[in-house]
């Protein structure tokens, strides 16, 4: 690629990028898809994706004292990738699944997850080698990749636009503000990892639940076959004595105990 940015030729400079950007964009989708199409949790909730405008590309150049013919080898952000997810958990789920691509290469990532940047900021950030092959081209171009909670993107948004709004001068009163409002945050992104744990572990002992007690049925169904009608009532009544308990533990061995029954019956009878 040209080193080079010539600004009468950006729109051509920046086609790469965009193709990347959609590209990558598109390939999350698709991720997405397939995870919802099997009726999987996928760690994504959202993917967005820009290339940086030519003004704020300049402005940056500026700001850092990026000489013209070097941007495009210092400025890593041109191609921007945003992916949301719900909680904490699964962002270090979505950096495993970018290291393991082999699509791109990551360069370089920052932990301003377990590492929170002096204002609050949380986040966590990567840049990806990404080649494109163009009309004419083959491109590798640097994709930053930032991987951040609902909560999190709700509050860099938010003191994104003030510092936008303050030329970033932020008033000290506000960014105090906005820096106490990121340990709300903070909590909140706590709060919902050990609600989802509950919410897991809850659907988790529910589906343990149904197979012991289809365990259960089908024994009696068996014992019933083998075993003098009484014994098998008084079974039932058991059974249904602890299923109203609802103590998971009482229900196990109920049912090994069952096991246990069905074997002596297997033995009588011989019928292994
Ligand atoms: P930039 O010049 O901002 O790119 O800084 P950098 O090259 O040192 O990288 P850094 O990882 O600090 O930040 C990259 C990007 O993360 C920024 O362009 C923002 O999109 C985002 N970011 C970093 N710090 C903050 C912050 O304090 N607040 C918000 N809202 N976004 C941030
Ligand atoms: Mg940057």
């Amino acid at each position: 690629m040209r080193g080079i940015m010539e600004i009468q030729n950006w729109k051509e400079i920046l086609n790469p990028y965009e193709l990347a950007v959609d590209e990558i964009v598109l390939k999350v989708q698709h991720i997405m898809k397939e995870y919802s199409d099997q009726g999987v949790y996928c760690p994504v909730e959202n993917v967005i994706g820009r290339v940086k405008s030519i003004s704020s590309i300049l402005a940056k150049a500026k700001k850092k004292n990026v000489p013209m013919e070097m941007i495009t080898e210092r400025i890593e952000d041109i191609a921007g990738i945003r992916i949301i997810c719900q909680f904490v958990d699964d962002i270090y789920k979505v950096v495993e699944m970018i290291k393991n691509r082999s699509d791109m290469e990551v360069k370089g990532e920052i932990d301003y997850v377990a590492h929170p940047k002096d204002s609050g900021y949380r986040s966590y950030h990567m840049v990806v080698m990404y080649p494109v092959q163009t009309a004419f081209q083959t491109h590798t171009i640097p994709v930053e990749i930032q991987i951040r909670t609902l909560a999190m993107n709700f509050w860099a948004v938010i003191e994104h636009s003030m510092k936008y709004k303050y030329d970033y001068n932020l008033p000290t009163r506000l960014s105090k503000r906005l820096t106490a409002a990121s340990e709300a945050v903070l909590k909140l992104d706590n709060e919902m990892s050990s609600i989802r744990d509950e919410i897991v572990e809850a659907q988790t002992s529910f589906r343990e639940k149904a197979n012991i007690v289809h365990d259960i049925l089908n024994a009696l169904r068996n014992l019933h076959k083998v075993a003098p009608q009484e014994e098998v009532m008084e079974l039932q009544d058991q059974f249904f004595q602890i299923y109203n308990q609802g103590d998971m533990e009482q229900l196990r061995r109920f049912s090994f105990h069952l096991e246990h029954v069905a074997q002596i019956y297997r033995m009588k009878n011989n019928t292994f």
